[in-house]
């Protein structure tokens, strides 16, 4: 599938009738099992008032990172960076957490509703330097269409 078409299957699970966290599963075994290079995708958002990032629905191999601090690993630092995170060498970087063996890069896109930083997408690859501009784009707009389904009405 190329990005276009990812973008197609994406916005057409957003804007399905299913429920908000099939919809996040429906993205993650989508994203996983169309990107060669995708080996593992989650979404982790912040949990409640801590100062801590919760998983929530992912494909791929089970990880024991269910909850992860701000600050620490990729995906605590992209908590508190509100940047787009590439890791392309997860063997020269510090400040990483290891979820399994196999993972050889990394990207952890932010989630932001109404400016504020409510989570992300992490995926993992088991190829090194795996992930390109194109990813990149595609990814930031899954985090838009995500966004827009988190947005309280009032
Ligand atoms: N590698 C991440 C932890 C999450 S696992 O990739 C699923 C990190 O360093 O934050």
């Amino acid at each position: 599938m190329n990005n276009q078409e990812l973008k197609l299957s994406i916005s057409s699970i957003i804007n399905s009738s299913d429920l908000y966290e099939s919809k996040l599963q429906d993205i993650c075994t989508l994203l996983k099992d169309k990107v060669d290079h995708f080996d593992w995708v989650g979404f982790y958002f912040k949990n409640g008032d801590l100062n801590e990032l919760k998983l929530s629905k992912f494909a791929g191999i089970p990880t024991a990172h269910t909850i992860i601090p701000f600050g620490k690993g990729i995906c605590g630092q992209v908590a508190v960076s509100n940047k787009t995170f590439i890791v392309k060498d997860i063997e020269k970087q510090d400040n990483y957490i290891a979820c399994n063996i196999n993972v050889k890069s990394e990207i952890v896109v932010p989630i932001f509703v109404n400016g504020e930083n409510i989570g992300q997408i992490d995926i993992d690859s088991n190829k090194l330097d795996a992930f390109t501009k194109e990813d990149e784009e595609l990814l930031n707009f899954v985090c838009t269409k995500v966004a827009e389904i988190n947005t309280p009405i009032d």
